[in-house]
């Protein structure tokens, strides 16, 4: 259970602005990857919360009229990287944000939530910067239009007024056209670790490519809060393409980052890998805007061939994978999951279907999908672990995709199809074909990560896609095996893959 006062959930934009005025100690809940962990850790104990995570209305992205790119809020990043619009116009955001945590992260983490944190280490900030984001945000007074760098404040604080919440970001026309960019996640472990440094770049190229028309630089945790780094920014605009301006722009951030000591990594390696990024992250930017780069300038050596030599995670784009209401009860607020005065506890009728079988119980508003799934219906292949969203062994699959169920309310799982492990067998019991080659190819030790392993093989499988052994790995990067038969786990998943696609 998590320890909550109380949740109130908005059924449209303008309640949940009321919402955020009736209990203006309430926090706003999207997705809830930071909200619940950090509950759980006692940071947030107590806490009463409004969830906006049922309003479709701020899913999704679409482009306006004028060519501003409008990213709903609650897009999650996993949505955000399939997206069409994003892969034709903003495929670098769509990068970045593939490489947030690990898939079930993805599927529940959303861009609102991701920079309403505040946080300077989140993964789609400096892209975001990069663009020169606008935060659109609807409070008691209407609309707000804030460019995303006078959106941070300070670490952790960003300017949100009583009452309102973020409802989309805002790419304007002139902010993408004839850019392109480039973004690198340096960090200790290619999933499931945040960043110990992030760098995003923009160019636009003169139209014989040999000039830099402009330059974006953007950094996160290079400072409090994500930034640009403006004087590097200025020194490379109108410079010719070439390796010695290159390092100019690469050498003259240190201008502009202030980063600090910490447990990842020192201030002066930071420094050091925030001059290697900016160069790196440059060369791949100009490679993609067409450019090429001169060795010594107008003067005439030969183009250089581009190497792209990351040393960070970050996804090469020929690699890129695109892998990836409320209860009307009366009292308080209709909105309101009701206190039950004799247990002090609060309920929710939650009707849902669990592995083909419509169900309905009354669950605890504190309860995690875990909980439910597990104290209710008596699925026990839904397993307990970190209960913080790190080792995948509460995984589910949702209306087709995975989630760590230790971090999703049960609560919202109404209206939802929900799949676990028991749901995979025949109705003589018999094993499905994953579960069966997890026999075979000796997948499984103890066996305590296998069900939510398998449930992510199910969503891999039914995609009907084939994908390569990396991508493989990077698809099953949601979960520890504590007994570490990795090999063995992606054996059984690319035969199964094999097997259906006729390949094998
Ligand atoms: C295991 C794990 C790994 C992770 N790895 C990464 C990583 O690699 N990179 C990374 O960047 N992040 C990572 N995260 C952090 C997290 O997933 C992201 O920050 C995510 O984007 C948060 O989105 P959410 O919808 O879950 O936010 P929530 O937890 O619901 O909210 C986050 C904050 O934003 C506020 N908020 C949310 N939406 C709005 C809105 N629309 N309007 C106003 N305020 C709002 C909330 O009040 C809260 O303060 C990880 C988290 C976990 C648990
Ligand atoms: S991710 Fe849910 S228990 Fe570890
Ligand atoms: S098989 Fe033991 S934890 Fe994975």
């Amino acid at each position: 259970m998590y320890d909550m006062k109380a949740l109130h959930e908005a059924k449209s934009v303008a309640d949940a602005v009321r919402l955020l005025q009736e209990y203006p100690q309430a926090q706003i809940i999207a997705g809830g990857s930071d909200v619940l962990v950090q509950m759980r850790e006692g940071k947030r104990a107590g806490a009463e919360l409004v969830s906006i995570y049922g309003l479709d209305e701020l899913r999704g992205v679409t482009m306006e009229e004028d060519g501003t790119i409008r990213i709903g809020s609650l897009t999650s990043f996993s949505h955000i990287t399939k997206d069409p619009i994003i892969q034709k116009y903003l495929s670098v955001l769509g990068e970045a944000v593939d490489m947030v945590g690990g898939p079930q992260i993805r599927n529940i983490g959303t861009i609102g939530g991701n920079t309403c944190n505040g946080v300077t280490s989140a993964d789609s900030a400096s892209t975001l910067f990069a663009w020169d984001a606008v935060i659109e945000l609807t409070g008691p007074e209407g609309i707000r239009r804030v460019p995303i760098k006078e959106f941070y404040i300070k670490a952790g604080k960003v300017d949100l007024r009583p009452g309102e919440i973020q409802t989309g970001i805002l790419i304007p026309r002139k902010a993408y056209e004839g850019y392109e960019g480039y973004y690198i996640k340096y960090a200790m472990r290619n999933a499931m670790d945040i960043a110990t440094l992030g760098c995003s770049v923009n160019v636009k190229l003169s139209d014989d490519k040999k000039t830099f028309t402009d330059v974006r630089v953007a950094y996160g945790v290079a400072g409090p809060v994500p930034m640009r780094a403006v004087h590097a920014e200025a020194a490379g605009r109108g410079l010719e393409v070439t390796e010695e301006n290159i390092e100019k722009i690469g050498d003259t951030v240190l201008e502009d980052v202030t980063p600090r000591d910490s447990w990842r990594a020192s201030k002066a390696f930071r420094e050091h890998i925030s001059k290697l990024l900016c160069k790196r992250a440059l060369r791949e930017a100009i490679r993609r805007a067409g450019g090429m780069i001169s060795e010594a300038g107008p003067s005439g050596m030969a183009p250089k061939a581009l190497d792209n030599g990351d040393t960070g995670t970050a996804g090469k784009k020929e690699e890129r994978t695109s892998v990836l209401q409320s209860q009307e009860a009366s009292g308080v607020s209709r909105h309101t999951i009701m206190t039950d005065s004799e247990s002090e506890k609060q309920y929710k009728l939650v009707r849902c279907r669990i592995n083909g079988v419509e169900r309905e119980t009354m669950v605890d508003v504190r309860a995690s999908l875990t909980d439910m799934l597990r104290n209710d219906y008596s699925l026990t292949s839904v397993k307990k672990g970190c209960e913080v969203g790190e080792c995948g062994v509460c995984n589910v699959m949702i209306d087709g995709e995975c989630y760590n169920s230790c971090i999703y309310l049960a609560v919202w799982a109404d209206g939802k199809e929900i799949r676990t492990l028991e749901g995979l067998m025949g109705p003589d019991g018999e094993l499905s074909d994953i579960q069966q080659a997890f026999i075979d190819e000796a997948a499984v030790q103890c066996g305590f990560c296998t069900p939510g392993v398998i449930m992510s093989a199910v969503e891999i499988l039914e995609s009907g896609k084939e994908y390569s052994r990396d991508e493989l790995r990077k698809l099953l990067s949601g979960h520890l095996c504590r007994c570490t038969g990795y090999e063995n786990i992606l054996n059984a998943v690319e035969k199964t893959m094999k097997k259906r696609l006729g390949k094998l």
